[in-house]
Parts: C-alpha cells; sequence; structure tokens
C-alpha cells in the first residue's frame, strides 16, 4: 500500500462543520479517495488506536478527545502518499505549521489539531485495516 495513507478529521475539525473544505483540500492537492467513512470511537478503540503513545502524559486526554464525537476515516491514493500528505497537514503544533496547512487553517492547538496522518507506510496499511475491511478488494 505505499502510495496510500490513511487519515481521521478529528472530532474537533467535525463539530466544527470543516469536514467538506478538508476534503475538497485533500482531493485538490491530488489526493483519491478509495475508501470514507462517519464514525465514532469508543474510548477503547481510540485508546487502542493511539497505543504507541500510552507512556506519554497526553494519551489520557488524546483517548478522551479521540472519542468525544463522531470523525471522518479514510483511505487517500497518490504517489508518495505518506510523506505528502504528513506536509499538507502541518506540523502536529498548529503554531508551528505552515500558512496553508490543514492544521495551520483548521487546528486550534496540539491537542485538538482537526486531523490525523500516519507516519509510515507500514502504520498506513495497519490504521486502514483498523477502520476499513475487504480492503484488497480496492
Ligand atoms: P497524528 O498521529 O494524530 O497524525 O499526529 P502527529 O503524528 O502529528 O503527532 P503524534 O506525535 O503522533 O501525536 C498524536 C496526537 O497526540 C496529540 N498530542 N498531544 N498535548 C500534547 O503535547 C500532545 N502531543 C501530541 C495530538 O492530537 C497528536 O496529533
Ligand atoms: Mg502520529
Amino acid at each position: 500500500m505505499s502510495n496510500r495513507t490513511f487519515t481521521m478529521i478529528k472530532p474537533d475539525a467535525f463539530s466544527k462543520g470543516h469536514s467538506g473544505a478538508i476534503i475538497d483540500k485533500i482531493q485538490a492537492s491530488g489526493f483519491r479517495l478509495i475508501a470514507l467513512k462517519l464514525t465514532q470511537l469508543s474510548k477503547e478503540k481510540a485508546g487502542e488506536f493511539y497505543a504507541v503513545h500510552k507512556a506519554r502524559p497526553f494519551y489520557g486526554e488524546l483517548v478522551d478527545f479521540m472519542s468525544s464525537g463522531p470523525i471522518i476515516a479514510a483511505i487517500l491514493e497518490k504517489d508518495n502518499a505518506v510523506a505528502d500528505f504528513r506536509k499538507l497537514i502541518g506540523a502536529t503544533d498548529p503554531a508551528k505549521a505552515e500558512e496553508g496547512t490543514i492544521r495551520k487553517l483548521y487546528a486550534a492547538n496540539v491537542g485538538e489539531n482537526a486531523i490525523h496522518g500516519s507516519d509510515s507506510d507500514e502504520n498506513a496499511s495497519i490504521e486502514g485495516a483498523f477502520f476499513f475491511s475487504g480492503l484488497e478488494q480496492i
């Protein structure tokens, strides 16, 4: 899945009504939608998704936030998808994100930062399979 990445529009951006604008920007930047789903994570599922951060001080807050409301999960396709998408979303802390990036435009702070993007091809594949089944057909 090296030309694919996985994203979530996080509860803050969804509740503020930014999902449409964010999806427009993603598509205008050359990413094709492979799979798309509106859903909500339980605390347990959010904890599982971000298990890599279990030891970090912000883990509890992150799990509470990510399970606090609806999210949009999607698999995206483009050459160099993982790196190009990380560039499009900008730095984790929106105060440090470049102008024009999704986090600069729509995120409030480092905890509630509008959008997720996979950080490697391997994680893109694992995270996509966390939300979508039957991927071998698409
Ligand atoms: P993501 O996984 O959501 O795409 O974000 P990222 O790679 O840019 O950042 P990462 O280090 O993986 O952190 C995951 C998410 O945890 C929250 N966070 N809060 N309060 C804090 O200092 C802090 N640091 C990270 C953010 O929601 C971040 O996106
Ligand atoms: Mg990350």
